[in-house]
């Protein structure tokens, strides 16, 4: 029987899928994830990899792995993942696109919203009970509705955000590798260029997939051009982000606030600087934790790695010009 190495407890519909198609390692410590030497020794034997972002799947790894045939990430992103190194080993490689699209642009759109009415920061506020009276500027934000966006990265998710955001009545910008004649339609988005998108855009929102080339793409010089009450929101990969510059745009008021769902480092270091700054709303990298869901995207998961144990195209192939 095939080996499946499952590296974090996932739900039992996908659990049963796989388990009716091998035997099944899960490491199931919930707030722990499989440290990598467990995992070099688990996949010695395995044939089939479920993974998550969380996970490092380097060269190393697939080295350490002769047997394996699929690695299958529960994640639309695979920028975790050595994709060129598995397909010169013949390794198929599946992610779960379209199934949490709008579930994160929900949550990409909560965070622009929190991090314009400072709505974490009114929560501790009163927790901490610091309320004492009704202010004319107490807690004072960002008008969102009516508001310019400029979404960086239109894929599935920057159109759901850009759907939320017509229902806003904002005007919307949008900066992409390719122009999107039918979303320009649609919903009256603007197609500009990054540093025109950035000089008018009330609400800057990132949603590049993260890669080498997207790596630092908003640094120093991007942030410059921000407008001062400009928001910030991140909800893609936090390495398409200079932290450092960040960190300094916001101390210096060049921008107005962040909202952030991703880290360069994750989890993100209690010294990391940008966690001391009150204009900054976190989020542990939840985009796409919802009950249904993460349910479904693990299912999707299962049924790419079974595919792929039968020799078979994955329902939902990474492909490598994608990359
Ligand atoms: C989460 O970040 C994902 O890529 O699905």
């Amino acid at each position: 029987m095939n080996k499946i190495v499952v590296t974090r407890r996932i739900p039992e519909e996908a659990l049963g899928l796989l388990k009716k198609n091998g035997e099944v390692f899960v490491w199931d410590r919930d707030e722990e994830p499989i440290p990598h030497e467990v995992l070099l020794a688990e996949v010695k034997e395995a044939a089939g990899l479920f993974t998550n972002v969380g996970d490092r799947i380097d060269k190393e790894l697939i080295d350490h792995a002769p047997k394996l045939k699929v690695i299958s990430t529960m994640a639309v992103g695979y920028d975790n993942i050595n994709v060129m190194e598995a397909a010169s080993r013949g390794i198929s490689v599946g992610h779960t696109p379209g199934v949490l699209t709008e579930t994160t642009a929900d949550l990409t759109f909560a965070l622009l919203m929190a991090a314009a009415r400072r709505v974490a920061e009114g929560s501790i506020y009163v927790r901490q009970g610091q309320w004492k009276s009704w202010g004319p500027m107490l807690l004072t934000g960002q008008d969102v509705y009516g508001a310019t966006i400029g979404i960086i990265g239109m894929g599935r998710i920057g159109e759901g955000v850009a759907r939320r955001a017509a229902g806003f009545s904002m005007n919307v910008l949008y900066h992409n590798r390719s122009r999107r004649p039918e979303i320009e339609e649609n919903l009256n988005a603007a197609y500009c260029s990054l540093e025109e998108l950035l000089k008018k855009s009330d609400f800057v929102v990132l949603l590049a997939p993260g890669s080498a080339d997207t790596r630092h793409m908003i640094g120093k010089a991007e942030f410059e051009l921000m407008k001062r009450n400009a928001v910030f929101v991140n909800a893609s990969r936090g390495t398409n982000v200079d932290e450092t510059a960040l960190y300094t745009a916001l101390e210096n008021g060049d921008i107005w606030a962040a909202g952030l769902d991703v880290f360069e480092e994750e989890p993100v270091s209690m010294e990391n600087p940008l966690l001391s700054l009150p204009n900054v709303t976190v989020l542990p990298h939840i985009g796409s934790a919802t009950i249904a869901t993460r349910t479904k995207m693990a299912v999707m998961a299962a049924q790419n790695l079974i595919a792929g144990l039968a020799g078979e195209e994955l329902p939902f192939q990474v492909k490598l010009n994608k990359q």
